[in-house]
């Protein structure tokens, strides 16, 4: 029998990576991690292929290793933007896998998100720009999630716990 593919998805901040290396673990299956393939594939880290190459040629590698990551037989954690493109959100909806979207309100993304420096997006967007990425975003999240679970408050294993149960 295959291993089914999960997919985690959400805003930045919401855990997925942390979530996804546990549920892998739990159910001892391989783990993707979008974010980290980008970096092996471009050899360079997430800033600096934004202050290097730009937003435009990362969301491109993007692309390309979300094709790979679908086919992935384990768990998979995107990055936030990986709902951006509409030819993103296409290889989601046809990937057959079993999509979850890690919900976090606005207010609590926001402040979970204040004392991260590491994003380049959140050095470069203003807070209004900022909530409106947000609000582009959670709809295009439920568009291609089978499930939603609520992160808010709750360590990872109980998140984990709940996607067990859910699926
Ligand atoms: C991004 C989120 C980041 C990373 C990149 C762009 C975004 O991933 O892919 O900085 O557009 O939201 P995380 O969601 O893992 O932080």
């Amino acid at each position: 029998m295959t291993t089914p593919t999960i997919i985690l998805i959400g805003f930045m901040g919401a855990g997925k990576t942390l979530v996804g290396q546990t549920l892998a673990q739990k159910r001892d299956v391989g783990f993707f991690d979008v974010d980290h393939e980008i970096e092996k594939a471009a050899n360079k880290t997430i800033p600096n292929i934004f202050s290097e190459d730009g937003e435009a040629a990362f969301r491109d590698i993007e692309t390309q290793v979300l094709q790979q990551a679908v086919r992935f037989p384990g768990i998979v954690a995107t990055g936030g933007g990986s709902v951006d493109r509409p030819e993103n959100v296409a290889i989601l909806k046809q990937s057959g896998a079993t999509i979850i979207y890690l919900y976090g309100p606005l207010e609590d993304t926001i402040k979970r998100l204040l004392p991260e420096k590491q994003r380049p997006l959140l050095n470069q967007k203003s807070t209004l720009a900022f909530f409106e990425l947000w609000q582009k975003r959670d709809p295009l999240y439920r568009s291609v999630a089978d499930y939603v679970v609520e992160i808010v408050d709750k360590p990872a294993a109980t998140i984990v716990n709940e996607i067990i149960n859910t699926i």
